[in-house]
C-alpha cells in the first residue's frame, strides 16, 4: 500500500490480529509491505483495511531482531579463537544461509552443527546453513561452500520483490544484496525495448523486467547451471509474465558479435571484473538513443567515470552513474548508464 496509508493499516492490521509482528514492516520506493499471518482471511483483510487501497503480494521479510545474535548464542560454546573469526551478519538466500569467510573453514568446520544451530536458532526462516571461504571465484563467479548443518541442500526460491528466483548456491551466482538494483534497473526500461542481460546470471535483472514491462529480454550467461536456474523461474512466475524471454548458454561476445548493429535498446554488462573487455562488441549492438547499464569496480566515482570515458565511441555520453556495493575495504561497484546518442 502507498506509504501515507501504512501507519493506519499497521494499526488496523495489529488490531485485528492480521500482521505478523514476528517480521519486519518494508518499504519500496512510495509503498509499503506488511507481513501478514499465514493464515489470514482474504474477508477479514477486506473489512480491516476498509477505505486503504492494498493489494497482496509476496516477499521475503527479515525477522524482528530478539535482540540476540548467533554470536551471542556461540558465547562460551566454542572456543572463543573460532567465535572471533566468526562475521555478525551472513548472507540469507532463500532458506539457506552463507556465512562469508576471507579464508580457511578448518576451525569453523569443527563446530559446524553448533554453529548452524545458533543461526537458524536466531533467523527462523533459515533451514540449511554454509560457510563460503575466499570469495567469489573463476569464471561462473562461485561461492567455495562447505556444509555447517541443517539440512543439507543448496537449491532454494529466494524472493525479490514478490519474484520468484530459482538458486542453486553451490552451481550459479546470486548475491541477495543486489535485489534493490534488479529492481532499479528494471523500472528504467519501457514496453517494447529489446534488452540484452549479458551476464545474466540467474536472471534476476531479466526476471524482474519481464514481470513488469512487455519488453523482450534476450538473457545470456555462460554458466548452463544458471541458465537452467533461470528456466526455473520462467515456470515458478508464470503467471506474472508480461514480457518475453530468451535464455541463451553461452558466451555473451559470441551471442553480441553476431547481433545485428544496433540491435538493443539496453544492455545489462553485470560482471563488474570483466564487462569493460566486451564493450567494444556491445556498442556496436545498441540502437540510437539505447543505453547501456555497465558495472565496473573502483575505488572512487572518478576513476570509474574516466575509464569508462576511455572506452566510449564520439556520439556515447555517460548520463547517469551510482555506486552499488562495496567490493573490498576500499573499492567499490558502480553502475554507469552510457546512451548513445548518434
Ligand atoms: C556477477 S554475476 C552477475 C549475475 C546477475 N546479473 C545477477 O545480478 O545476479 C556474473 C555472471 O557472468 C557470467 N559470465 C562470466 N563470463 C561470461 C561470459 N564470457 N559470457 C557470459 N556470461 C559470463 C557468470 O557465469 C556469472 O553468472
Amino acid at each position: 500500500m502507498h506509504r501515507l496509508d501504512a501507519e493506519k493499516a499497521i494499526r488496523l492490521l495489529t488490531v485485528g490480529n492480521l500482521r505478523n509482528a514476528k517480521l519486519r514492516v518494508k518499504r519500496v520506493q512510495d509503498y509499503v509491505l506488511i507481513p501478514l499471518n499465514i493464515d489470514v482471511n482474504i474477508d477479514d483483510l477486506g473489512k480491516a483495511l476498509e477505505g486503504v487501497q492494498w493489494a497482496i503480494c509476496e516477499d521475503n521479510f527479515e525477522e524482528v531482531s530478539t535482540g540476540r545474535t548467533y554470536k551471542d548464542i556461540l558465547r562460551g560454546r566454542i572456543p572463543e579463537h573460532v567465535l572471533s573469526r566468526l562475521p555478525s551478519s551472513f548472507d540469507v538466500i532463500g532458506d539457506i544461509a552463507v556465512i562469508n569467510l576471507k579464508e580457511g573453514a578448518n576451525d569453523v568446520l569443527k563446530y559446524g552443527v553448533v554453529i548452524a544451530d545458533a543461526l537458524m536458532g536466531v533467523a527462523r526462516n533459515v533451514k540449511s546453513v554454509y560457510v563460503s571461504v575466499g570469495g567469489l571465484q573463476g569464471e561462473f563467479r562461485l561461492r567455495a561452500l562447505h556444509y555447517l548443518g541443517g539440512e543439507r541442500r543448496t537449491k532454494c526460491v529466494h524472493k525479490e520483490y514478490g519474484i520468484k528466483l530459482r538458486v542453486d548456491i553451490a552451481k550459479a551466482y546470486f548475491n541477495p544484496s543486489l535485489a534493490e538494483e534488479h529492481r532499479r534497473v528494471a523500472e528504467l526500461v519501457k514496453d517494447g525495448e529489446l534488452v540484452a542481460d549479458l551476464f545474466a546470471g540467474v536472471g534476476p535483472f531479466t526476471l524482474h523486467i519481464v514481470t513488469k514491462r512487455r519488453a523482450k529480454v534476450f538473457a545470456v550467461d555462460i554458466n548452463p547451471d544458471a541458465i537452467k536456474c533461470l528456466l526455473e523461474s520462467l515456470k515458478l512466475n508464470r503467471s506474472r509474465l508480461i514480457g518475453e524471454v530468451v535464455a541463451i548458454a553461452g558466451d555473451a561476445s559470441s551471442f553480441i558479435s553476431v547481433v545485428r548493429r544496433g540491435a538493443f535498446n539496453r544492455v545489462i554488462m553485470n560482471l563488474p571484473r570483466k564487462a569493460l573487455d566486451f564493450l567494444p562488441y556491445v556498442k556496436e549492438a545498441v540502437a540510437v538513443g539505447g543505453v547501456i547499464h555497465v558495472y565496473v569496480i573502483g575505488e572512487s566515482l572518478e576513476e570509474v567515470l574516466s575509464k569508462v570515458r576511455g572506452e566510449l565511441d564520439p556520439g556515447m555520453h555517460i548520463v547517469g552513474a551510482t555506486r552499488v556495493l562495496d567490493y573490498s575495504p576500499r573499492k567499490y561497484i558502480f553502475r554507469v548508464d552510457v546512451r548513445r546518442a548518434a
